[in-house]
């Protein structure tokens, strides 16, 4: 199951990852520190699906506006539970999430979608009967108006997905499908950008294009957040990343300095690289 606990069975001298993880939610000082003026940001975030059992445990995160921070983690981390819950899919228990500023702790998607929120979906992100512009219309379905000029736009950083408009997302490749998910929740131009392993399951020479894509669609003003099993090559081109560990912050630093930090190689990319 968690990647790190049989890695750990195997290294007996391996540090405990719990207790490292304790001790970085403890210490809130580097994220107090770094955290003013963010654009997206989360404090002591606590939610979950069965009552009583927490998944996100006081969890904390920001992003500022501009950045691509990338989260890493073993499997059952709750990453996908972060991601789910910026995006008001999964109940707040307690914390806060503010965006600009503004608390949209308890706010749905739709709300969220009109405060220039957007999310890929780590599975089942196209509508795969639709053709690709159909799609696409579905990421402005609360403004259709603007559905030919954000066409416009996203097809010069997907032009594959306008020359191939009328083609139905299910006859699509993996890769192909991932481009769609991400133009569509690009169509509401959205100021942040959640993204739920883009890269899984593709072979590795799309993968890389899902993280020149990702990159792209950073430079172009979208400040991205992207949940990556490709722990390696998301920590490559991301600003910051943060290493999630049982609902916790276990680390968080530059991406660089996360790559070669020998605690966060050993614990989570030694054996999450060769996935
Ligand atoms: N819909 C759900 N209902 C109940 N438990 C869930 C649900 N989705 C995820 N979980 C549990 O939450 C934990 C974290 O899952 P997830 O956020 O998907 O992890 P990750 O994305 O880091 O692999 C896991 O123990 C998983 O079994
Ligand atoms: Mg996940």
């Amino acid at each position: 199951m968690s990647t790190h606990d049989d890695h750990a069975a195997h290294q007996p001298d391996a540090p405990d990852a719990t207790a490292t993880a304790a001790t970085a939610t403890v210490d809130r000082s580097a994220h107090l520190a770094g955290a003013g003026g963010a654009l997206l940001r989360v404090d002591e975030l606590v939610a979950g699906y069965i009552p009583e059992v927490h998944i996100l445990n006081s969890t904390d995160f920001y992003a500022h506006e501009g950045e691509l921070v990338g989260i890493i983690g073993p499997n059952g981390a709750g990453k996908s539970t972060l991601v789910k819950t910026l995006f008001g899919l999964v109940e707040v228990r307690s914390g806060q999430i503010t965006l600009r500023g503004e608390d949209i702790t308890g706010l749905k998607a739709h709300q969220l979608v009109a405060r220039g929120v957007g999310y890929v979906p780590q599975t089942n992100n196209v509508f795969p009967s639709l053709t690709i512009e159909e799609n696409l219309q579905m990421g402005v379905y609360q403004s259709p108006k603007r559905f030919a000029e954000r066409f416009e736009e996203v097809a010069e950083l997907f032009p594959a997905l306008g020359e191939r408009r009328k083609q139905r997302a299910g006859s699509l490749s993996g890769g192909e499908r991932q481009m769609v998910a991400m133009a569509r929740a690009l169509m509401p131009e959205p100021s942040v950008l959640l993204l739920d392993e883009p890269s899984a399951g593709l072979s590795p020479k799309l993968q890389d294009q899902v993280f020149i894509r990702a990159q792209q669609v950073n430079r172009s003003g979208v400040t991205v957040i992207m949940v990556e099993q490709n722990a390696r090559r998301c920590l490559q081109i991301c600003d910051r990343g943060y290493v999630l560990d049982q609902g916790r912050n276990a680390y968080t630093a530059t991406g660089e300095s996360l790559m070669h930090d020998p605690k966060v190689v050993e614990l989570y990319l030694g054996t999450l690289a060769r996935v």
